[in-house]
């Protein structure tokens, strides 16, 4: 199985940070922002590894991160997203990489606590389809919302005014080869992106749209308050459980 980190966009909600900068170089606690997503990859063994970014600085994704050697992955591999085209739309770089295999897709700006071995072992036990992650938030309409019935996803909302559950969808997504075909079916959203929201409505519609719920921590890392929070929850972590620089 293969991985991919969206880490391009730029940054809008963090500026001035992310005047000179891309978002996912940003620090969170000891590290740069990108290097968790690699590591809640790395930790799910998973080795192959396609980093999608774009905006500012994307030359500094190779200084900082060379062939991933520091991860113990043989190769890292790079993308670049033209303009703000939505993460689906940064996923569509993929399909080559991909080779038809399915893949787990992290946001770079997504933090957890938890290992995400289990669930990934769970969507490939699955005949197909697609497994996303939740997490129960106080904020539920900064992120896509799931409306269940029952255990049921009937539909996500993006960011809706008035959330039909406390749950976000979280920026973990494992996708099986159709994800592609349903990407080169969408339109533009209001915000004119290409919504991976979408996506996993295409999924439900084909009633092959699973989900778990997060055990741990879970925050994105993209506005002021968040990233803040992100480099908190590291910083107790890392009381908890002190790594070698
Ligand atoms: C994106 C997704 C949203 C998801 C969130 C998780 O939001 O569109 O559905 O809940 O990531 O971090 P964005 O960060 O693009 O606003």
């Amino acid at each position: 199985m293969k991985g991919v980190i969206l880490a391009g966009g730029l940054g809008s909600r963090l500026r001035p940070l992310t005047k000179v900068t891309n978002k996912h170089l940003l620090p969170v606690y000891d590290r740069p922002m990108i290097f968790y997503p690699i590591e809640t990859l790395c930790k799910a063994g998973i080795q192959d590894i396609m980093i999608v970014t774009g905006g500012n600085s994307a030359g500094d994704f190779l200084r900082l991160l060379g062939n991933g050697r520091e991860f113990g992955l043989k190769d890292i591999y790079y993308t670049y997203q033209e303009g703000e085209g939505g993460i689906a739309d940064a996923l569509k770089l993929c399909e080559h990489f991909a080779e038809g295999q399915r893949i787990v897709v992290i946001l770079g700006d997504n933090i957890l606590q938890d290992d995400i071995t289990p669930y990934v072992r769970r969507f490939l036990d699955q005949d197909s389809g697609a497994r996303i992650l939740l997490k129960e938030v106080p904020d539920p309409e900064r992120f896509g919302v799931p409306e269940l019935d029952g255990e049921r996803i009937v539909r996500i909302e993006e960011k809706p005014a008035r959330p039909k559950s406390s749950y976000a969808v979280t920026g973990i997504y494992m996708y099986d080869r159709r994800v592609f075909d349903f990407c080169r079916r969408l339109k533009p959203s209001e915000r004119n992106e290409l919504e991976i929201t979408d996506v996993n409505n295409a999924y439900i519609k084909e009633g092959d749209l699973f989900y778990d719920v997060l055990a741990g921590w879970w925050t994105d890392a993209g506005q002021f308050e968040s990233l803040h929070l992100a480099s908190n929850l590291v910083a107790e972590e890392r009381r908890k459980k002190p790594v070698s620089a």
